[in-house]
């Protein structure tokens, strides 16, 4: 196999407006880190680029509602969104943004070139038109009466409440949302990419050259495209926000934010060029370039028609594959921004990634177990508990448990040094185990190269579980009690340990090799135990036996990773349900949430609907039968081993109760002496932790799931009643 030259790996460009997900980091960022570390890993000459997504509509519209500016917008979300994946370890060369002078340049460069080759179109249409704002109306501006279900409060291109696609035109009684008044139509032009001229090289090149080696629901879905018909696709937009139609007259006219989106992979990787001192022209003009798109399976049209075809005409190379994944539903329901129902990577940072003193450890639970779950395939599900028994059962109790249990042994067996391999005393699962190292390099390699991240990390996962099982086997603990009349290990004895310890050493050393790419930061805590350097994790080095020098004195061990507490868990799962907000009243559509991305040719943002998820009704009657007193905080300390619990003493007037409650995180238990609370008082008892718990106290979840107490405007009595 000759390799390429070089290789350019994207990953989609995230619009700056919004928090972004796990269901994002799995969909695109997660697998585009893993196959850029691998290759890095392998000495290859790689880019790995991303930025920011400045345009379309989804800007304006979120300024809209957090009452600022586009640019304040953009400014805010990009910083955010770098900061979370590199808090995440995702490594990318570059973090780019498509607001920068360099993006501009190069996107108007790129329509002119195909807008003088004649390979747009122009054409003049009718469109809404606001005349009170002064404005062409982006479907998404517009509201009106849905056509399918009467809801009155649908949008130009789809109806939140029964989810149908629209068209503007479908719409009953239509008015602009910037003004209120009815839209007019009025005459606009723009300019087309003629997709249909098209469809023979795109049959060709996907289905004829790429039928086989692309994932197969990436081919389906461009062949259904393909075999739909394509049709002229606009690619300029009437909008004051985005970058100017770079031809003389298109004065109040901007790309479409797809036009320049995918461009931004090439601005992006001039900019890393220039940063780097390097040159950026082979990246995207060698055809020895291997050139990959990481998405989501909502931006696979864009990245295999579209794209491409403009890629064609500017006389650039085209993608080798483009490995898009489905979508990553939670706790039962799709992921959702509109609806609130995800997890989004600040909170899982803040909640987990933070509270650890940066060792990296919960940043690798996570990325293990968004890989484990990766949806390659088909939709997957992230639930609460299956983080924890993946990070518990099998990174903890397999992965940790290994090399814990090697290294402990030879602290205790073989002086803390690597002992030497006595190749005449071998047995037949010391040589089983040997061969088992390259055969663990060749397959995660394999599986790798072919975009098989999942499968790839369970063979390294399962390297630690034979490791384990050989262990096992071996039993060096017994071994040690085969002693002489010197009271030491026999030579068998010794030779038997030495062997079963300098085989585990040297499995733990390729596992962190072949873990590296999955989980960056345990890797180099292993490197720091075994005092070697960044080099040994070359994948040259994988599958070799020798990686760990005999002699060789070797750190105490440290744990690589904590258990995840029932706590923990329910907490999350508490606060999502908490926070999750009643789909179809008011707001913009749920940019239902796709493993990738935000939905797809979409300009939408994901403006939250500010209607609770009510719980069904209850009668007067049973809502009477709670008994509501106030309760001033008298004591209050923090429950041990239990990050997010507090027990409260409160005085209730006449009797003084103990509350147990998940509210660590949000208070220090000084500044809570002196609170009034409203407590459930009639709530049966429960043991949390060995504590019974004799109440609840009433909060109210606020932005960002920041807790509040809720409590009686002035101060009064503890115990009177609150009806
Ligand atoms: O769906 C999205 O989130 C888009 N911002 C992805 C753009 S990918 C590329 F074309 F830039
Ligand atoms: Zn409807």
């Amino acid at each position: 196999m000759t390799l390429p030259k070089r290789y350019l790996v994207t990953a989609a460009l995230p619009y700056a407006n919004g928090l972004k997900h796990v269901g994002h980091l799995a969909g695109a960022y997660l697998p585009a880190d893993i196959y850029a570390r691998y290759l890095r890993a392998q000495k290859r000459d790689v880019a790995f680029v991303c930025g920011s997504d400045e345009h379309g509509t989804a800007i304006p519209i979120q300024a809209m509602k957090e009452h600022t500016t586009p640019q304040a917008i953009i400014d805010k979300y990009h910083e955010i969104t770098r900061q979370n994946f590199e808090d995440l370890g995702i490594s990318f060369d570059i973090y780019h943004r498509t607001s920068a002078p360099i993006h501009h340049e190069t996107a108007r460069e790129f329509f002119t070139v195909l807008n003088n080759a004649g390979e747009l179109e122009t054409k003049e249409t009718e469109q809404y038109y606001d005349i009170k704002a002064g404005s062409f109306l982006a479907d998404r501006y517009i509201k009106g009466t849905c056509p399918n279900c009467g809801f009155n409060g649908a949008y130009g291109d789809q109806c939140e409440k029964c989810g149908a696609s629209l068209s503007p035109d479908e719409l009953i009684n239509p008015v602009s949302t910037l003004s209120g008044e009815p839209p007019v139509k009025k005459k606009t032009t723009h300019w087309y990419l003629p997709l249909n001229r098209h469809e023979e090289f795109l049959r060709n090149w996907i289905v004829g050259e790429h039928g086989n080696d692309w994932r197969a629901n990436v081919v389906g879905q461009c062949k259904s495209w393909i075999d739909g018909g394509l049709q002229p696709r606009a690619v300029t937009r009437d909008l004051d926000w985005g970058i100017e139609v770079p031809v003389a007259g298109a004065d109040g006219k901007v790309l479409y934010v797809w036009f320049d989106a995918p461009i931004g992979y090439i601005s992006a990787t001039r900019q890393w060029a220039l940063d780097n001192n390097r040159d950026w022209h082979p990246y995207w003009n060698d055809k020895d370039t291997k050139l990959v798109h990481f998405i989501g399976k909502d931006n696979i049209v864009f990245h295999c028609i579209i794209f491409p075809v403009m890629l064609k005409l500017h006389g650039n190379i085209l993608p080798d594959n483009v490995p898009a994944n489905e979508f990553l539903n939670l706790e039962g329901d799709k992921m959702s921004t509109s609806r609130n129902w995800k997890l989004d990577m600040q909170d899982y940072i803040n909640d987990f990634v933070k509270k650890e003193n940066g060792g990296g450890g919960l940043v690798d639970a996570l990325r293990y177990y968004l890989t484990q779950i990766a949806p390659e395939t088909k939709d997957s599900e992230f639930t609460w508990k299956g983080f924890q028994d993946a990070a518990n059962s099998e990174l903890t109790d397999i992965f940790g448990n290994f090399v814990n249990r090697a290294m402990v042994l030879m602290h205790k067996l073989t002086g803390g040094k690597v002992p030497p391999l006595h190749t005449d005393a071998l047995t037949e699962a010391d040589r089983d185990m040997l061969a088992q190292l390259a055969k663990t390099a060749g397959t995660v390699e394999g599986l790798i190269e072919n975009y098989k991240f999942r499968e790839a990390q369970f063979e390294v996962i399962d390297l630690a579980r034979i490791g384990n099982r050989y262990l096992q086997t071996k039993e060096p603990w017994k071994k040690v009690k085969e002693t002489g009349d010197d009271g030491k290990p026999t030579a068998a004895a010794q030779q038997n340990i030495d062997n079963t310890l300098h085989i585990c050493l040297q499995t733990c050393a390729n596992l962190a090799i072949l873990v590296n790419p999955f989980l960056p930061h345990t890797a180099r805590k292993m490197l720091h135990m075994f005092k070697v350097v960044e080099k040994m994790l070359d994948w040259e080095n994988a599958g070799k036996t020798k990686l760990l020098s005999v002699g060789y004195s070797l750190r105490a061990p440290e744990l690589l990773f904590r258990k995840i507490e029932d706590e923990e868990i329910s907490y999350q799962v508490e606060k999502l349900r908490n926070n999750s907000i009643r789909p179809g009243a008011t707001g913009v559509p749920d940019a239902s949430t796709p493993a990738g991305n935000i939905a797809a040719d979409n300009d939408t943002a994901n403006l939250k609907p500010q209607t609770a998820n009510l719980k069904p009704t209850v009668q007067f009657d049973d809502f009477a039968k709670i008994d509501l007193r106030a309760g001033t905080i008298v004591h209050a300390e923090k429950v041990e081993k239990a990050d997010k619990l507090l027990k409260l003493t409160i005085d209730m007037g006449v009797e003084t109760r103990t509350i147990v409650s998940g509210i660590a995180q949000h208070f220090k238990p000084e500044d809570l002496t002196g609170q009034q609370v409203v407590v459930v008082a009639n709530l049966a008892p429960r043991k949390m932790r060995g504590i019974e718990s004799n109440g609840m106290i009433l909060m109210a979840s606020g932005e960002n799931g920041r807790l509040h107490f809720i409590r009686p405007q002035e101060h009064i009595q503890p115990g009177a009643e609150i009806n």
